[in-house]
């Protein structure tokens, strides 16, 4: 499914512009991490492209045709988790499932698809337990799994990975890249580590609009030399370095910072994706 956005923008009735002349090419295969500090609009964008939201401008194209003329076919394929979704807290894990496989029309071979799913995202033995009883890790899973019903071309994730312990996290990353082989996923986080090792493609955004769009690599190397590592000592109260990291060394806390102009006294380090993100969002934070 090939997706195109052009300059979209959405200001909400009470004038708040939460996406401002966003266009991207939203082509698949493709893993898209989608980052960006709290009311970015993260969300707002994932509402629009699942068709939730109308765009009050732009516009948003499906295979070359308009959002509107192939919303069936877009929820057709679409696999989408929300930020804030509602479960059904009387139901058990399968009963739930059943429930939103019905929903999207899935008839056939409703049984294999729901096994799958609930294999996919470790519920298994969770399938029988009602809602209202799972931890906040598990109620996720649910979220995940009921999105991946179907086998859908499209995934998008609002901030999958909220509330999962490491280990899941680690087999929702290995989920999410064996999906992305053949289709379009497209998932928002605040974990820099989330999108690190499997999105070929970073989208961040800052107060509504599109920052950066390219590999990590290239943000990666946007920072470069602009990331130093300082002992405390030497760190100046007087000067505000934005610091991405305080690290316990024998010889005392070190500080890593990242800034357009590093102090001398700074030796300077490789950055790290999150330096980077941090840098790029400092230098939008100066400017706005
Ligand atoms: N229904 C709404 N009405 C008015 N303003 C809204 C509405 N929904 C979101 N906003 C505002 O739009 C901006 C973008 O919100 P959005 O939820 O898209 O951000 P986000 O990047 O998803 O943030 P977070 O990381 O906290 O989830 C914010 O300033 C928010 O307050
Ligand atoms: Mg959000």
């Amino acid at each position: 499914m090939n997706i195109f956005a052009h300059n979209l923008g959405m200001t909400y009735p009470n004038g708040k512009k939460a996406l401002r002349d966003f266009t991207a090419d939203l082509s698949s295969p493709n893993m898209i991490g989608l980052v960006g500090p709290n009311g970015a609009g993260k969300s707002t964008l994932m509402k629009l492209l699942v068709a939730g939201l109308l765009p009050t401008s732009g516009s948003i194209q499906v295979d070359g045709k308009s959002l509107k003329s192939q919303e069936k076919r877009l929820k057709a394929g679409l696999g989408y988790l929300p930020q804030n979704f509602g479960l059904y807290d009387e139901l058990t894990v399968r009963q739930f499932i059943d429930y939103m496989a019905a929903l999207k029309g899935i008839g056939e071979a409703r049984t294999r698809a729901i096994d799958a799913v609930l294999e996919q995202t470790n519920l298994v033995s969770l399938q029988k337990t009602r809602i209202q009883t799972l931890s906040g890790g598990q109620r996720q899973r649910v979220g995940i799994a009921q999105a991946l019903l179907g086998n859908p071309e499209l995934l998008i994730f609002d901030e999958p990975t909220v509330g999962l312990d490491p280990e899941e996290r680690i087999n929702f990353r290995n989920l999410f890249s064996q999906s992305a082989r053949d289709k379009t996923v497209i998932l928002s986080t605040h974990i820099i580590e989330d999108v690190q090792s499997v999105c070929g493609r970073l989208i961040v955004l800052y107060q509504g609009k599109l920052r950066f769009d390219g590999t990590p690599e290239a943000l990666i190397r946007m920072a470069e030399s602009h990331v130093g590592v300082m002992e405390q000592a030497a760190e100046n109260p007087e000067t505000s370095y934005q610091i991405t990291a305080r690290i316990n060394t024998a010889r005392g806390i070190q500080c890593r910072i990242v800034a357009p102009e590093l102090p001398p006294y700074a030796r300077i380090v490789d950055p790290t994706l999150e330096d980077a993100y941090m840098y790029l969002i400092g230098r939008e934070e100066k400017s706005a």
